[in-house]
């Protein structure tokens, strides 16, 4: 929620009582520089005994309210028709009118289940955009991604509300091209994650399904954020000012045929599912279950996330639960944007984006301009955030680097656990470093694993170590226990 103060400014208000806390330490300059080291400039391997505030991601970070925490102490722990189970089958048809749910341990479990029912060589998968590892499945199962993106999508600096829609007329080409029989199916994800968070309209997937439905071609959502991306139709297509987060959430599940989510983002856990009503592709996909996952009752998730992922499910229907990261975004990014630092525009769902591109443009994409702000910005605060660019892109068959269409800092903002302070920090920080951005360099590969690279690569700054130089300009501004 956001509340305007009496001399106009709008702030991120918590509607929520903190009434448990976790401590969490600054280390000295020079810890924070010798840490980033070990770590091989990769956020990724740090231990998190040396992270101030952790915004690498939302995903499993988020703080769970009394009523999960209450609900985990009344789990069943039955290897097969777990009670808990079925309160989370009452609860997915609750909010989402689906009757067959699938258990799994997280969301890429997901899509490595759609990939292996649906995603045959040679398959062609139009999305608005894709995610690593929604990626990473669909290739290797021998599909082709493809990002059918509006002209906005990637303008980093934008006031487009929607640039997570997906451009019908690249669509339309697309399956013609490649016929409809060819198409395992189309994935349209909720506030796309790699452009920055950014949502699609209820107008846009509505006109996606009239054009596949015909087709036969069955309609899947990547409902990871949907919380989020119910918030922002709420707040910015007209015809849904009114309408209740929940009426919203359950008419994009009525559009798709297909549900899957990580249940570590909007829901607050630690899990995911797929549900759907079309019972040819639940029974398709169901035999696959217990080889990878678990039993149909479990899908790998512990009895005690799957009863706090029943509440989680009806909880981020509430208006001031979508909207407790969201808000306090769009503070973060407004702080930042009246510093003169490039950020992506408009504010999206789960974290401020800072664009490298721009930040440390004399930084070529070759040696990963977000990569090196990743790790300066660590250096200079103890913030742990996310490269989303080229590094978080694998080489292509002849192990050519395949530079990403964005360079983004991600500064992941977790429901409900940093506060307006934190964010300041954060800004102040970020304002320094952009003001001695001359001092960032490049990165250079020396291990680099063949696949999802960016979760154990290391690498090294290409040529002077200007890790340490940034480090002495900023003790000598700070001090060396900052
Ligand atoms: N889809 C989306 C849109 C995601 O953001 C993620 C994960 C997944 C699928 C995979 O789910 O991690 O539970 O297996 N995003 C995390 C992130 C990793 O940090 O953004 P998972």
């Amino acid at each position: 929620m956001s509340i305007r103060l009496s001399n106009g400014t709008e702030i991120p208000i918590e509607m929520h009582k903190v009434r448990i806390v976790q401590k969490t330490r600054l280390a000295p300059i020079q810890e924070r520089l010798r840490a980033m080291q070990e770590a091989g400039y990769n956020t990724f391997l740090l231990r998190s005994r040396n992270i101030f505030l952790d915004m690498l991601t939302d995903s499993g970070t988020n703080a769970m309210s009394d009523n999960q925490l209450a609900a985990m102490m009344q789990s069943d722990d039955a290897y097969a028709g777990s009670e808990s189970f079925y309160k989370l089958e009452e609860s997915v048809a609750e909010i989402f009118g689906y009757k067959y749910v699938l258990p799994a341990h997280q969301g890429r479990p997901c899509e490595h289940l759609l990939a292996k029912t649906f995603v045959k060589p040679g398959h062609i998968v139009p999305m608005n955009y894709h995610f690593t590892t929604t990626k990473a499945h669909f290739d290797l199962a021998g599909g082709k991604v493809l990002e059918l993106y509006t002209s906005e999508a990637l303008n980093a600096q934008s006031s487009c509300q929607f640039k997570g829609n997906m451009d019908l007329d690249r669509l339309r080409e697309a399956i013609e091209k490649a016929g409809p029989e060819h198409v395992s199916f189309v994935r349209m994800e909720a506030t796309t994650n790699l452009i920055g968070g950014q949502p699609f309209s209820l107008e846009n997937l509505h006109q996606v399904k009239a054009l596949i439905e015909p087709l036969g071609i069955f309609l899947v959502v990547d409902a990871s954020l949907i919380s989020e991306n119910a918030y922002f139709i709420r707040q910015r297509e007209p015809s849904y000012q009114n309408v209740s987060i929940r009426d919203i959430i359950r008419e994009i599940a009525t559009v798709a045929d297909l549900f899957y989510l990580s249940g570590r983002k909007s829901c607050s856990v630690r899990g995911g599912m797929i549900a759907t009503n079309r019972k040819d592709l639940y029974e398709a996909i169901r035999p696959w279950l217990p080889v990878y996952e678990g039993f149909f009752t479990y899908g790998g998730m512990s009895s005690k996330e799957i009863e706090a992922m029943a509440v989680g499910l009806r909880e981020m229907t509430e208006l001031e639960v979508a909207g407790a990261s969201a808000d306090a975004i769009k503070y973060f990014v407004c702080l930042l944007q009246t510093m003169g630092i490039p950020v992506v525009t408009p504010p999206g769902g789960l974290a401020c984006h800072l664009d490298a591109m721009r930040f440390v443009d004399h930084v070529p994409q070759s040696e990963y301009p977000a990569g090196a702000l990743a790790a300066a910005v660590y250096i200079t605060s103890g913030i742990r955030g996310m490269e989303r660019g080229s590094v978080s892109m694998d080489r292509d068959a002849e192990g050519h680097d395949v530079p990403s269409d964005m360079e983004l800092l991600r500064l992941a903002v977790p429901r409900r656990v940093y506060t307006m302070s934190h964010y300041q920090y954060a800004a102040d920080r970020i304002k320094w470093l952009y003001e001695h951005r001359k001092l960032i360099g490049g990165l250079e590969f020396y291990e680099e694993p063949p696949v999802l690279r960016f979760f154990g690569g290391k690498m090294q700054p290409k040529g002077e170590d200007w890790g340490a130089t940034l480090a002495e300009a900023f003790e000598k501004d700070f001090g060396p226990e900052c």
